[in-house]
């Protein structure tokens, strides 16, 4: 089915989680315009408001977070099935004083976590987990000092734990990373007034620097308008226009790969907001050929490997997928996930430990298919139910809310 018009897909989910964070640890108001109000983004509302930080969400246009002081939580944090709460959240812990316990759903539960125990624990924070490694965690705040870290994964959220407590603790604060994942955290510190060193992989933050509240603007999601673009990319004859994405380097590896596979994809009205980069993007149908994705791409693509399956189904040949082992901890093991649901439709589609071989272009049926309550997992089924013409009947639909909530209504109104 083609797909015609024109989309502001919502706010992005890591700027929005980093504006109330960082927002909380500045002084003064930080006014955030457009946020997303998604299930992720109410479990860090919670998180800072138990920290005793004041935060207004009346306003679906503009929220408010009055930055201050914060302090240790009455109550257990609950992060649900936000990965970036859990982990962002703990780095400011680390550092307030008293005891604060932070856990999650069955799904948050079963994530890594020694990723980012061992860090805040080399600066001082003393931390017991369930088994060692897994939530719920018990963190006793402390006064801090700054490390020089090299991280074993590319991870923006276990990065931006390290430097939310590094911007606490006394001396320097460094993470070196493997590849560089996303850097919305830097920028924002930036933003609000902090002075960073960034050297490619590299990034080093002084501690006890000053925060100032400020006006922060959304950009709409590019891991969000992924969806929509891979059904307008993968369809003859579709014409989509995707408004005020964020086009930083750190999340657009998608737009690349899709390039790369043959489609005819622009960005227009390219701009800055916030200290992001922003503009809309001009995507037009056309036959697709097979890639391969690894190596230091995979970070910069780790979110959208699911539609990018999609369009690998739907793409001249065998595209391959490795180094992409972090696909197995998300919300689900996404590798899993995406080979059960294209085998389930009759696709030809091997799992690998780290990735996966994907033999296009695939000849389809309907079916029911899985998502283990991950919203990538549905979204990508939903729009290969488009782009393949068949009928797709997801076990849990509502999990969308989680990241795009009015996903389904958004799109049936681009079916041309
Ligand atoms: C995120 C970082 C990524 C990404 C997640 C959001 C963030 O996770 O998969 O959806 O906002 O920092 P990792 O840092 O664990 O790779």
């Amino acid at each position: 089915m083609r797909i015609k018009g024109d989309i502001r897909p919502p706010g992005d989910k890591s700027i929005t989680h980093r504006s109330l964070i960082i927002g909380s640890l500045a002084h003064g108001e930080t006014l955030i315009i457009r946020p997303l109000r998604s299930k992720d983004i109410l479990s860090t509302v919670n998180a800072i408001q138990s920290l005793g930080i004041d935060v207004d969400t009346n306003n679906e246009e503009i929220w408010k977070v009055h930055g201050g002081r914060t302090r240790e939580p009455d109550d257990v944090i609950d992060a649900g099935n936000s990965g970036t709460t859990a982990r962002l959240i703990t780095g400011v812990l680390a550092s307030i004083e008293g005891v604060s316990i932070i856990t999650g759903d069955s799904s948050l539960k079963k994530r890594p976590m020694a990723r980012i125990i061992e860090p805040l624990t080399l600066m001082g924070a003393s931390i017991m987990a369930r088994g060692g490694r897994f939530l719920p965690l018990a963190v006793k705040g402390n006064r801090l000092k700054g490390v020089s870290y090299s991280t074993k994964v590319a991870s923006a959220q276990v990065k931006s734990a390290i430097l939310l407590a590094g911007l606490a603790a006394e001396g320097i604060t460094e993470v070196i990373e493997p590849a560089k994942s996303r850097d919305h955290t830097e920028r924002m510190l930036t933003y609000l007034g902090a002075s960073l060193k960034i050297d490619g992989n590299r990034v080093v933050l002084k501690g006890q620097q000053r925060l100032s509240g400020r006006e922060i603007h959304i950009p709409s999601d590019p891991s969000s308008s992924a969806f929509p673009a891979v059904w307008a990319a993968a369809t003859d004859g579709s014409e989509l226009i995707i408004r005020d994405i964020c086009i930083n380097p750190t999340r657009i590896g998608f737009i690349d790969v899709l390039k790369r596979m043959g489609a005819d994809i622009k960005m227009v009205n390219t701009r800055y907001s916030s200290g992001e980069k922003i503009g809309d993007m001009v995507v037009k149908g056309h036959r697709l050929r097979a890639t391969v994705m690894e190596g230091v791409e995979i970070p910069g693509i780790i979110d959208e490997i699911p539609i990018l399956s999609v369009a690998a189904a739907f793409a001249d040949g065998e595209t391959i997928i490795r180094d992409a082992g972090e696909l197995r901890v998300k919300e689900t093991d996404r590798i899993a996930a995406v080979v059960e649901g294209l085998k389930a439709l009759g696709g030809n589609v091997d799992a690998m430990e780290e990735g996966m071989i994907i033999k296009g272009p695939m000849r389809l049926h309907s079916g029911n298919v899985k998502t283990f309550g991950d919203h990538r997992i549905a979204m990508a089924f939903y729009i290969l139910s488009k782009v393949a013409d068949i009928d797709i009947n997801l076990d849990d639909m509502e999990c969308v809310d989680v990241s795009y909530p009015g996903f389904f209504k958004a799109m049936e109104a681009l079916s041309d």
